[in-house]
């Protein structure tokens, strides 16, 4: 695996890897790895020639009152992770390379935005999009990977690169979970193990809901209501939303059809929680 932080050597590599006719695949990420990450990083190869991943913690995504100061960092095992599980080229840029001084042109997200992780987190999107962005010019990748587990992120990507013209196609992987269901994420780190127990309260409540979708309930207050029965047995999460939403639009529903999403966030402790579930007939 090469490991590379300047944009110089970035460009050089991919201009060689074009040459070869190779296809680019792409795996952003924030570090601190875990298997979410690392299923992205299988879907990549079996998809592309080479795989860059992006290790980069994006201040510009955190607000002001975020976790950017203790987000976990460990390059080291993060470095051997990725490479034991085939990346090619791992680029872990520094703050100044991706925003040198002066930069402050940002991409706009659209409509899909405006509500859930877009309220709760004022101008996340606008970060996540910005970086995101910059990195599809970096490293010019055929198909880029995300994860389900951030539905919302996944959906306005995939709008950003329609309207904006992206010569490149967003590729979508099932969330990764541990077996007690918990949504694997970065932020797990911070939980203590009376935290996990409480935080199942996400993956059992949509659990909870995707069954009641398959029995034949349509109804998006109804399916909310169980999503709040589901979360009352687990004191410990103090909720922020629960949506039944359009999977395109993330605008709410009123009733339910296969391919609605269900959508929380959530507190646990300090820390910030989300999870999803897309409704199926077939569960
Ligand atoms: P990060 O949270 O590090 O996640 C990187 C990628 O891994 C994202 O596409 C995310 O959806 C995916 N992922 C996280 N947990 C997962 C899980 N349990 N199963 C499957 N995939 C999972 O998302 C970001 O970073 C940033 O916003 C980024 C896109 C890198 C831009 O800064």
């Amino acid at each position: 695996m090469i490991e590379l932080t300047t944009v110089p050597e970035l460009k050089a590599w991919v201009g060689a890897a074009r040459a070869g006719r190779r296809r680019i695949g792409l795996v952003p990420t924030m570090g601190a790895l875990h298997d979410g990450h690392l299923s992205l990083v299988d879907a990549a190869r079996a998809g592309s020639d080479a795989v860059v991943m992006s290790i980069f913690v994006n201040p510009a995504q955190f607000g002001p009152n975020e976790d950017l100061g203790r987000y976990p960092r460990d390059l080291p095992r993060d470095r051997a992770l990725a490479a034991a599980r085939g990346v090619d080229l791992l680029f872990v840029p520094t703050v100044e390379v991706m925003y040198p001084a002066g930069a402050e042109v940002r991409v706009m997200p659209g409509t899909a935005a405006r509500r859930w992780e877009g309220e709760f987190r004022p101008g996340h999107f606008a970060g996540v999009l910005t970086i995101v962005a910059k990195l599809f010019h970096l490293v010019e990748p055929e198909r880029a990977w995300f994860g389900q587990k951030d539905f919302q992120q996944a959906a306005l990507l995939r709008q950003m690169v329609r309207d904006l013209d992206f010569p490149l196609s967003i590729e979508v992987v099932p969330t990764v979970r541990e077996p007690d269901g918990l949504a694997l994420s970065s932020r797990n780190a911070f939980l203590s193990p009376a935290d996990h127990q409480q935080a199942l309260g996400l993956s059992r409540a949509l659990g909870a809901a995707a069954a009641a979708f398959a029995s034949g309930e349509r109804g998006a207050m109804a399916l909310e209501r169980v999503m709040r029965g589901g979360l009352a047995v687990h004191p410990g999460v103090e909720v922020e939303y629960i949506a039944v939403a359009d999977p395109r639009t993330l605008e709410p529903v009123s009733r339910a059809d296969e391919g609605t999403v269900v959508l929380v966030a959530a507190r646990v402790g300090s820390t910030r929680l989300i999870d999803n579930v897309i409704l199926s007939e077939g569960l």
